[in-house]
């Protein structure tokens, strides 16, 4: 992957309902995705269609710029009931993992202890974990709170498994579903992803030109170009947009030609 590709990665969350619904929302995805090479494309489904998805995008032959990924996984195979492993899903082409979303922070009250295991699992099996990482309220001291949330999920990880994390600023307020939600606007991003590499930096001695961070939050097509023309916005995990196809399709357009 050539570093100034843009990463756009689809988070679906529990959606669509039914797998027919799955299928024809990621072909046209990846019809689209293939038009526009310039951008790497992300899809992470619910694990219910992911081997559906995976055996049909694998006789796409030689389709490269989309990779799978899923919203979660858990450290490993054995007595976890309800639980699924990396080895599980890297079996079936997936290369990156969403972990740490606020979904599951908040809702599902996963702590940085359990994140933290989950990174490691996910590094150690060879996917590319995606850390979200974010204040809750607009109004919150963001920079403790991502002092914070780094240093405990990213605990025991040595410089080298820190820089294979992409680490994605997503504030919970943005979010589409969020009360109130709004997107950020890219000034206050560029100062988040500024904190974020400060940190990484202090901590592990990474520079800013190894890392590639990532906004998230309310991204659309109105406002794809305003955060992904900044070279240090990487970019971007969408949500509700992603759910979209001709939305999504776009976006990768227009974050295609930004890369031109
Ligand atoms: P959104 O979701 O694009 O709908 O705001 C982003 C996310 O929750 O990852």
């Amino acid at each position: 992957m050539s570093p100034t590709k843009k990463i756009i990665i689809a988070n679906w969350k529990a959606n669509p309902t039914s797998l027919d619904q799955a299928k024809s929302l990621f072909e046209a995805t990846v019809k689209a995705a293939t038009q526009y090479p310039s951008v790497q494309t992300v899809v992470c489904p619910p694990f219910v269609y992911l081997e559906e998805l995976s055996t049909w995008l694998k006789s796409q032959a030689g389709d490269k710029t989309v990779s799978l990924g899923v919203q979660d996984v858990w450290e490993a195979a054995g007595p976890f009931t309800g639980e699924i492993s990396p080895e599980m899903v890297r079996g079936l082409g997936v290369q990156y993992v969403l972990v740490g979303h606020s979904d599951r922070r908040y809702k599902l009250g996963e702590s940085d202890e359990l994140i933290n295991r989950k990174l490691k699992a996910a590094l150690q099996a060879g996917i590319t974990p995606v850390l979200l990482v974010g204040e809750k309220e607009a109004e919150d001291y963001r920079q403790d709170i991502l002092i914070d949330q780094m240093a405990r999920d990213l605990e025991g990880l040595n410089a080298e498994e820190v820089a294979k994390v992409l680490v994605a600023y997503e504030p919970v307020w943005a979010i589409s579903t969020s009360a109130n939600s709004r997107p950020d606007t890219p000034e206050n991003t560029l100062e988040a992803i500024g904190m974020i590499k400060e940190i990484l930096h202090k901590n592990w001695q990474l520079n800013a030109d190894q890392l590639q961070i990532l906004y998230g939050g309310s991204v659309n097509e109105t406002n794809a170009v305003n955060f992904l023309s900044h070279p240090e916005i990487a970019g971007a995990v969408i949500g509700g947009a992603s759910l979209k196809p001709e939305e999504f399709a776009h976006i990768l357009q227009l974050v295609n030609n930004v890369q031109k």
